[in-house]
């Protein structure tokens, strides 16, 4: 594969946002806006990946190079524009002799092949490529002025644009690729004589077309190019990751009956098959299993959900929650870092934390494994085939034998042996006629007392 490297812009302030929260650490689908960037680049094959940073962005910086490590920042200071930033990679990248896509960290969702499009117009002989879309409100957007072979002449920025240009709806993404020869060469010529006083990346357009050098678009999707400068922009990204992931999972063969109700995460995977009931929330790391059913009202993060189980309504999975082959959780169960083997049950109402239950293992409604003693946390095991009886407090660590009962509103604080019977709550006695002496000695102090 070809030599390939990417600017990632990061350097905005991200003000509108409103945030303590640095405006690309947001996160769209589960995942910071900036790491969307990251992850398209590595998917186009970038070897090379510099993410232009402002020096108050050390939230951002810290981010980056705990996942490229610190050589992939480059700082911009001050920010002087668009060209400017990605003239902050150049010395970075003196080495590097390949193509060159600049990305947006506040751009979240552009799709792969959407960039190799764009790399191919670039190998095909572009000078420079650039993503363009259809705008339904072209609004601020630079303007993509192309001829009547659809080659672009220049990019023209709103603010600098004639009313003829500013009708013009084919709009620029800001994702801009060429060699990276090509790149610096012409940023190099870039000025800033212009409204903003900016140096304009757009302006390569122009520059190589005055060198006779040919300049091509690709177009996308405007919902792919969604740029995130305001809450609503992000709940609007956070709309459209939604749809195209719905659509996806149930083009991938999973029914769903009110797909507009379900959120996932960006990495959730679900198999073909699999039934997810409406008002359905899945967080990050969940995979779900072909012929399993997820059903209406349900949380789930990090979990794991075996072929053929049965989870909710109203369940709730947190991280390390594995549950194999049918199995079923029912109302008001939540597990956490449990394996639940084949088949095991756990039908209403209990916290199975920190534990390991056997295949067909019966859990009664109201059990709860008491994982924690305020400091540190212990392990509770359930073995195959036991029954635990509602209303009982495992106190971990402890375990249960295979095969064996624990009655009824019991608490469980040592080991019980498999096919044994554990009971470990009061006995029941009984008084006979004791209820009705009590009724009648009472009517009768109740009734002295209303005389007095
Ligand atoms: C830019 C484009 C415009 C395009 C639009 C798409 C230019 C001159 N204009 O306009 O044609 O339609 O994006 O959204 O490129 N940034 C820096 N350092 C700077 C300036 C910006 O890192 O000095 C970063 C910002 O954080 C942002 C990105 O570059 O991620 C785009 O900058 P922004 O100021 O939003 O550009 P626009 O004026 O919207
Ligand atoms: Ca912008």
């Amino acid at each position: 594969m070809a030599n390939r490297a990417a600017v990632i812009l990061a350097a905005g302030q991200g003000t509108r946002m409103r945030s303590a929260l640095p405006k690309v650490l947001h996160p769209v689908g589960g995942r910071p806006m900036i790491d969307w960037s990251i992850a398209l680049a590595q998917s186009v094959g970038c070897e090379r990946i510099l993410v232009v940073c402002s020096p108050a962005g050390e939230a951002v910086q810290a981010h980056v190079a705990n996942l490229l490590g610190t050589d992939a920042i480059t700082i911009q200071d001050p920010p002087l524009g668009t060209g400017h930033a990605v003239l902050t990679a150049k010395n970075a990248l003196s080495d590097f002799d390949g193509e060159l896509v600049v990305l947006c960290g506040d751009v979240p969702l552009i799709q792969s092949e959407t960039v190799e499009a764009l790399f191919a117009e670039v190998c095909n002989g572009a000078a420079v490529g650039v993503l363009g879309f259809e705008a339904a409100d072209p609004g601020a957007y630079g303007r993509l002025i192309t001829d009547a072979e659809g080659n672009l002449d220049a990019i023209v920025e709103a603010k600098e644009a004639s009313p003829e240009q500013l009708a013009v709806s084919f709009c620029n993404s800001g994702v801009i690729a060429a060699r990276s020869k090509t790149m610096f060469d012409l940023l190099s010529q870039v000025s800033n004589d212009n409204i903003k006083g900016e140096y304009y990346l757009t302006d390569i357009v122009g520059l190589a077309r005055a060198a006779g050098s040919p300049c091509r678009t690709v177009s996308c999707d405007e919902a792919d190019v969604i740029g995130i400068n305001t809450r609503i922009q992000l709940a609007e990204a956070e709309a459209a990751f939604q749809a195209k992931k719905r659509a996806a999972i149930l083009a991938s063969g999973v029914t769903m009956t009110a797909p507009e109700t379900v959120f996932f995460n960006h990495d959730t995977e679900i198999e073909n098959d699999v039934t997810i009931e409406p008002n359905v929330v899945f967080g990050p790391g969940v995979t779900v299993r072909s012929g399993a059913r997820i059903r209406a009202f349900s949380h789930l993060e990090g979990a794991d959900v075996g072929p053929d189980s049965s989870v909710g309504p109203f369940v709730r999975l947190r991280p390390g929650a594995v549950l194999e082959a049918n199995v079923k959780i029912g109302n008001f169960v939540e597990v956490k870092n449990t394996r639940m083997g084949e088949g095991a049950q756990a039908s209403h109402l209990a916290y199975l934390g920190d534990g390991e239950i056997g295949a067909g293992a019966n859990i009664g409604a109201g059990t709860i494994f008491c994982n924690y003693d305020g400091f540190l946390k212990y392990k509770t095991t359930v073995g195959k085939g036991a029954f635990i009886g509602s209303n009982s407090a495992l106190v971990a660590p402890v375990t249960i034998g295979d095969g064996a009962f624990v009655g009824s509103g019991s608490v469980i604080t040592k080991d019980v042996e498999p096919n044994a019977l554990a009971v470990g709550r009061g006995r029941q006695m009984q008084k006979a006629g004791w209820a009705t002496a009590f009724r009648d000695k009472m009517a009768a102090v109740k009734a002295a007392r209303k005389k007095g």
